[in-house]
């Protein structure tokens, strides 16, 4: 059974996969300036491209380029200097903090180059996290499973501090997978990841396109994963250097293998615990306040 196919009794909803003329991601005239004691210091200037609903898209550059600070931007995590940023057909800077939040919430999955999870949840409920904050009825199921394809079943009442970097790695990108986004941002998705670890991982990200749709834009120094993508985003001390095309035939959907022991979990196989909005209350009540704060600021799924 595909994740298609389960998708239709799952209780995540399943997207539709997106029309592939629509623009899910564009950058106009994008600038990022903060003001340092020592002066004004330009991060990203003028960069302008557009990304289509369900395209690969790397995004390269030299560390200190301003790839980082180009995700939080295309995310709504951060707000630019200058330009604007649409985002699945809504142009960010007509939203406030709420409306970015909410749209993030529905629409976004992000993945962090420091992971961000919150030391006070286990792994299980880091992943289950975006779906009861979304007050899915089952949480658990589908977390579990994103967890057990991750290579992370031994590990699910496991806190962040008791994981290693990679493992905190993977269950990040379990917490971006689990909600099945439209588009996902993923920093550095693989730099924490043995080799393969990280192919297992990468797989995933191109199974979850090519299954439901997902819009990827990832920032790597892989050049392999940048390989596999359909285009990649030169980022050079803060400007688009260029943008080219890369050579993905090997990743097209009808190159995802049935029975790949990668494959996406069938959402809500995995498990039968029915966590409802109770167990939202119970994961928001064990978030100390400045875990909250960190959730809201640096995730944006919870309304503030
Ligand atoms: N809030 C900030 N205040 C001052 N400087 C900043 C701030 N955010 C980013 N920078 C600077 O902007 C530049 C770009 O940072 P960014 O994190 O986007 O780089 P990057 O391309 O992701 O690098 P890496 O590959 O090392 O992760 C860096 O020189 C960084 O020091
Ligand atoms: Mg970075």
């Amino acid at each position: 059974m595909t994740v298609s196919d389960a998708a239709t009794r799952s209780p995540v909803p399943a997207k539709t996969p997106a029309d592939t003329d629509t623009v899910m991601v564009r950058a106009r005239q994008l600038g990022k300036r903060v003001s340092l004691p020592s002066g004004p210091l330009t991060i990203l200037e003028g960069v302008d491209f557009s990304i289509r609903a369900g395209e690969r898209v790397a995004i390269v550059g030299a560390s200190g380029s301003g790839k980082s600070t180009l995700l939080s931007l295309l995310a709504g995590l951060d707000t630019p200097s200058s330009g604007d940023v649409e985002l699945a057909g809504t142009w960010l800077a007509g939203l406030d903090e709420d409306g970015r939040a909410k749209l993030r919430g529905e629409q976004v999955g992000f993945v962090f180059q420091a992971f961000q999870l919150l030391p006070s949840l286990t792994a299980l409920e880091n992943a289950m996290l975006p779906l009861e904050l979304r007050g899915e009825r089952d949480a658990r199921g589908p977390a579990q499973a994103i967890l057990e394809a991750v290579g992370l079943g031994e590990r699910l009442n496991h806190y962040p501090r008791q994981l290693s970097g990679g493992e905190q790695q993977r269950v990040a990108l379990a917490r971006a997978f689990v909600a099945r986004p439209q588009v996902l941002f993923a920093d550095e998705p693989t730099g924490n990841l043995d080799t393969h670890t990280g192919e297992a991982v990468v797989n995933l990200l191109f199974q979850m396109n090519a299954e439901s749709g997902t819009t990827l834009v990832l920032v790597t120094h892989d050049p392999e994963l940048a390989a596999r993508c359909d285009r990649v985003l030169h980022i050079d001390a803060g400007r688009l250097a260029r943008s080219s095309h890369a050579d993905s035939s090997r990743d097209r959907p009808d190159a995802v293998v049935e029975g790949d022991s990668s494959r996406l979990p069938d959402a809500g196989v995995a498990g039968t615990t029915s966590s409802s909005a109770s167990g939202s209350k119970r994961l928001s009540q064990r978030m100390d306040g400045r875990s909250q704060q960190n959730w809201r600021e640096n995730c944006g799924l919870l309304a503030s």
